[in-house]
């Protein structure tokens, strides 16, 4: 033999040994006695083997010593075996227990039988029956959560929580991943110079204030962004809807359309994943957008969401002003007017002073940190709750909205206390919270709804008064 070759066989040698010694260790134990590793994953092999009985007998409660080779591996004849049929001996039912081994790779619910592989879902999570008998479920923490909603109703929260069918099945990742949608602004835009407002110390501001009640007629109704991530696009589009509306003093309501943000404004932009609402207003003031009416919203029908192809664009026809170059795209509407704003400006974050914008001027943008039980959020003066502190960080996360505050106002609680409350509208529906609406603690910054607020004007001259003025008339 060579030299080489005779290292050859020496590492041979002991790679067989290795593999030898790995083996013995497997067969005296399995290293973990776990739920996802069944021992009769293809069925009971050899089920009329005798183990417990040749062991001699069974075992109380866990005892992992409690155990007779069984394959190439081991099995156990303790009564912890039993509760999850996984590792148990072929004889542990009948001679330990006197009863019939369970019925291989079949489960239970409700009375029924079912097929290992057969599913089911639970609230959010997807059950599926194992090869072992049992039925094993995704852990996942869900957007509704029946104990959550009983802990916010049973504590003395100041708000009410409900189940709502439209996020029922959903995970909470999945619920803050769809249903919200604006990055948080970046540093810079975070650092965004604050407008002076003149104001007096003394100004009376009303204790009540509703933007609805001010401006019939010129406030327009909350939206449902469905699956789609764009909160960016929603409360952008509100937020110019009501001030162009107000602004014209009625001559144009026009409800701007999200879809056209999504699909149009996509530099920087993630449509249904997400955007900015900087960006949001830069396209509104450069490009313009039309009504919902002549570009509706088309929710993404499965996620992740795809953003749909840009339908409308717009041309410059001087001054400023843009024109639409398509029509509109759907066949009921013609009126493809676009409406731009000018640039928006940002308030402080002084209460009263955002206060004073919505009254004088009309409602405002805000940031909003949405945490787990907003979602559940019924009526009330919401403030989010520490009903899930006790519970795994999967319960309790965040992610960032925006939302537009249309007015404020005060309760007494039930010890005498007064509350304060913005009233602000979401995007998620009529059937959400007070008919799309709800009431936030005011004044303290809660979820940071004072953090970032923007007011913005409409771009609006004479001459749309009086052609706008027209066209208002004819739909009536
Ligand atoms: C063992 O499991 C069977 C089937 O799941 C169950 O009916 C029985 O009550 C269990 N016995 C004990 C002692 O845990
Ligand atoms: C919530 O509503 C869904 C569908 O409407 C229903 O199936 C579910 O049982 C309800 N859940 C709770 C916790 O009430």
């Amino acid at each position: 033999m060579t030299m080489m070759m005779k290292l050859v066989v020496v590492v041979s040698a002991v790679l067989l040994l290795m593999a030898d010694s790995g083996m013995t260790e497997r067969i005296l134990t399995r290293r973990r006695r776990m739920l996802d590793n069944p021992l009769h994953a293809q069925g009971i092999r050899d089920p009329f083997g005798s183990y417990c009985e040749r062991r001699g007998g069974c075992c109380e409660g866990r005892n992992d010593g409690c155990t007779m080779p069984y394959l190439d591996t081991i099995c156990y004849c303790d009564l912890f075996c039993n509760r999850t049929v996984s590792d148990c001996c072929p004889d542990f039912w009948g001679h330990c227990l006197g009863i019939q081994p369970p019925p291989r790779g079949k489960c239970e619910r409700n009375g029924h039988w079912f097929h290992s592989g057969a599913t089911y879902k639970e609230n959010c999570n997807l059950c599926t029956c194992s090869a072992s008998g049992q039925w094993v479920c995704e852990q996942h923490a869900c957007l509704i959560e029946q104990d959550m909603i009983q802990a916010v109703n049973w504590g003395k929260y100041g708000w009410k929580a409900a189940n709502y069918s439209q996020f029922w099945g959903m995970s909470l990742d999945e619920g803050l991943r769809y249903r919200l949608g604006t990055q948080r602004p970046s540093r810079a835009i975070m650092s965004m110079n604050e407008i002076q407002m003149n104001m007096d110390n003394n100004e009376h501001l009303p204790s009540y204030f509703n933007a609805a009640e001010k401006w019939p007629g010129k406030i327009h109704e909350p939206l449902d962004q469905g699956n789609c991530a764009a909160s960016w696009a929603f409360s952008t589009a509100a937020v110019a809807s009501d001030r162009i509306s107000i602004q014209s003093m009625g001559h144009m309501t026009p409800q701007l359309s999200p879809q056209n943000l999504i699909s149009c404004d996509t530099r920087n932009q993630g449509g249904c994943a997400g955007g900015r609402i900087d960006g949001a207003w830069w396209y509104l003031r450069r490009r313009g957008v039309v009504t919902e009416e002549c570009y509706p919203f088309n929710p993404p029908q499965q996620t992740p969401a795809e953003v749909s192809r840009c339908m409308m664009q717009s041309r410059s026809v001087g001054r400023g002003k843009r024109q639409a170059t398509a029509h509109c795209p759907n066949v009921y509407s013609y009126h493809n007017e676009i409406y731009q704003s000018t640039p928006p400006y940002r308030l402080s974050s002084n209460e009263k002073e955002i206060m004073k914008e919505i009254m004088d001027n009309g409602p405002v943008q805000a940031i909003l940190e949405v945490h787990e039980d907003f979602f559940v959020y019924k009526s009330g003066i919401y403030r989010h709750t520490g009903v899930n502190a006790h519970k795994a960080q999967q319960y309790r996360k965040h992610g960032t909205h925006s939302v537009r505050i249309t007015g404020w106002g005060e309760e007494t609680d039930y010890n005498g206390k007064t509350r304060k409350y913005w009233i602000a509208a979401n995007s998620w529906g009529k059937n959400w919270g007070e008919d799309g609406y709800f009431r936030i603690a005011r004044g303290e910054n809660e979820c940071e709804i004072e953090a970032f607020v923007i007011g913005v004007w409409g771009r609006i001259t004479m001459e749309d008064m009086h052609s706008h003025h027209h066209h208002h008339g004819r739909h009536k």
